[in-house]
């Protein structure tokens, strides 16, 4: 009787020392590549998202992981999907919002007419550590005037305290399962 946060768990991989020495990267690679695995995945955020009250306008997926997800999920929710991606991907005009890493900083970017405003946008990505990445993609669709419903993804790290920060700014989360 397993439930169905505890089977997707068990098709996480964690690699040790990837990609710096002491990190235990889980990898969703494997949850993807079992097509029945995949679909348990994607209908936990679809049955969801289905809900009338939770029904979002858009899906923004987060590069490159959150790509993969979320263009499933709006596929089956039957709205569009719009990348936030990382610098210097974007063809058309952007928005940018540059955040802190451990070392350094990075850049992500929206097309401008990805989203209008007072849409209710999902926002989506396969894991939360520090909760920078989410957050910056937040800033990019507030400031087109968007709100987001909600952020979504597989895992969440609560001990790097990004899920915390993301609640604590008014952001609804949703994920499936921890490490901790
Ligand atoms: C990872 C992950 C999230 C982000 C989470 O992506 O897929 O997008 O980091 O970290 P944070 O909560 O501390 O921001 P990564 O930057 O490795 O990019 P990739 O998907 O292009 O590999
Ligand atoms: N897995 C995937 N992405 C990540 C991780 C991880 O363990 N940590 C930070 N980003």
């Amino acid at each position: 009787h397993l439930t169905v946060n505890q089977y997707l768990k068990n098709h996480i991989r964690t690699v040790a020392d990837w990609p710096a020495r002491g990190v235990q990267f889980r990898d969703i690679t494997p949850l993807l590549q079992d097509p029945k695995v995949f679909r348990v995945l994607i209908d936990a955020f679809v049955h969801r998202y289905m809900d009338k009250n939770l029904r979002p306008d858009v899906v923004a997926g987060l590069d490159a992981r959150g790509f993969i997800l979320g263009a499933v999920v709006a596929y089956e929710l039957n709205v569009g999907f719009v990348p936030i991606r990382k610098k210097g991907k974007l063809p058309f005009t952007t928005v940018q919002e540059t955040y802190e890493l451990e070392y350094g900083s990075a850049t992500v970017e929206l097309h401008t007419d990805a989203v209008k405003a007072g849409d209710k946008v999902l926002l989506i990505d396969d894991l939360i550590a520090t909760g920078g990445t989410m957050m910056a993609g937040k800033k990019l669709l507030e400031k087109l005037g968007a709100s987001v419903m909600e952020g979504a993804a597989i895992v969440d790290l609560p001990e790097l305290g990004g899920s915390a920060k993301l609640k604590a700014s008014g952001l609804p989360l949703f994920t499936l399962l921890d490490f901790a």
